[in-house]
C-alpha cells in the first residue's frame, strides 16, 4: 500500500503564548513539528505538512529545505482538506497527525495502519482514567466512564474515504476530527491503543509538562 503522511501544522498556536506558533517553538531540543516530522518519515512513502501563510521560511528552517509545504486553511479540517489535495493520486492510505503532538512512537503508527486492513479508518484513543462530572461552578452528577476515550492522532484512513468524508462534508459545520468526518458518514473507524506520551501541547504549561515526561522517560 502506498501510503502518505499529512502533519497539519498551520494553527495560530495562540493558546500556547510565546513568541512563534507552539508548532515551531521547541521541545526536547527541537520544533514541535519537527519531532512529529522524524517519527513519521521513515514509515511513509510521502509526507506533506500543511502550514500556515507566512511560515514557510519557518518550517524550512524547522525541517530542512526540502521538505513538502501546502498553505493550510483557517480551520483544522480545511487544512487537512488542502494537504489531502496535494496528495500523489497513487497514495492508498493517509496518516493525518497534529503537529502540536511530538512524542509519536512507532508502535502507534504500526497500529493505525494495521488496523486500516480491515476498518476504513483508525484512530489512536486513551481510556479516561479520572472520575469525570458535570460541572458549572459547582459539582454536577458524575458521568461513567466505562467506554468514553480521548482521541488522538495519527488518524489513518483510506484515502478515498477520507476524501470523500470531506467533500460531502456542509461547509458551514465545525468538524471536530476526521475519523469524526468518516463515522458520520457511514465510516468504520477502528480505535486503537494511544500513547499518553501523544498528549497534544496546547496550553503555556504543557511545554514543561512535555519536557518533564521526556526526562523521566529517558531517566
Ligand atoms: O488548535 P488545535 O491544537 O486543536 O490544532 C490541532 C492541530 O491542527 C495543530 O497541529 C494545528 O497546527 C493544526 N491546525 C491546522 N490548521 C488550522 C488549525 C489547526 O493545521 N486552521
Amino acid at each position: 500500500h502506498r501510503t502518505a503522511a499529512l502533519i497539519v501544522a498551520a494553527g495560530s498556536g495562540t493558546r500556547a503564548g510565546g513568541g512563534v506558533p507552539k508548532q515551531f517553538a521547541a521541545v526536547a531540543g527541537r520544533p514541535l513539528v519537527a519531532h512529529a516530522f522524524a517519527a513519521l518519515a521513515g514509515h511513509v512513502d510521502e509526507l506533506v505538512v500543511v502550514i500556515g501563510p507566512g511560515q514557510s521560511a519557518l518550517a524550512r528552517s524547522a525541517l530542512g529545505a526540502d521538505v513538502r509545504l501546502v498553505e493550510g486553511g483557517p480551520t483544522r479540517r480545511g487544512s487537512v482538506a488542502n494537504g489531502l489535495a496535494a496528495l500523489s493520486a497513487d497514495v492508498e492510505r493517509v496518516l493525518v497527525h497534529d503537529a502540536a503532538r511530538p512524542f509519536l512512537s512507532p508502535a502507534v503508527i504500526a497500529r493505525v495502519l494495521a488496523a486500516l486492513d480491515d476498518h476504513d479508518g483508525a484512530t489512536p484513543v486513551l481510556a479516561v482514567a479520572d472520575t469525570l462530572v458535570r460541572g458549572d461552578a459547582l459539582l454536577g452528577e458524575a458521568v461513567p466512564r466505562a467506554g468514553l476515550y480521548r482521541v488522538q492522532t495519527p488518524q489513518g484512513f483510506r484515502v478515498n474515504v477520507l476524501r470523500a468524508a470531506h467533500a460531502g462534508w456542509p461547509a458551514d459545520e465545525e468538524a471536530t476530527d476526521d475519523a469524526q468526518m468518516v463515522r458520520r458518514l457511514g465510516g468504520r473507524v477502528a480505535l486503537v491503543q494511544g500513547d499518553a506520551m501523544l498528549d497534544k501541547i496546547t496550553y503555556p504549561d504543557d511545554f514543561a509538562a512535555a519536557e518533564a515526561r521526556v526526562a523521566w522517560e529517558s531517566r
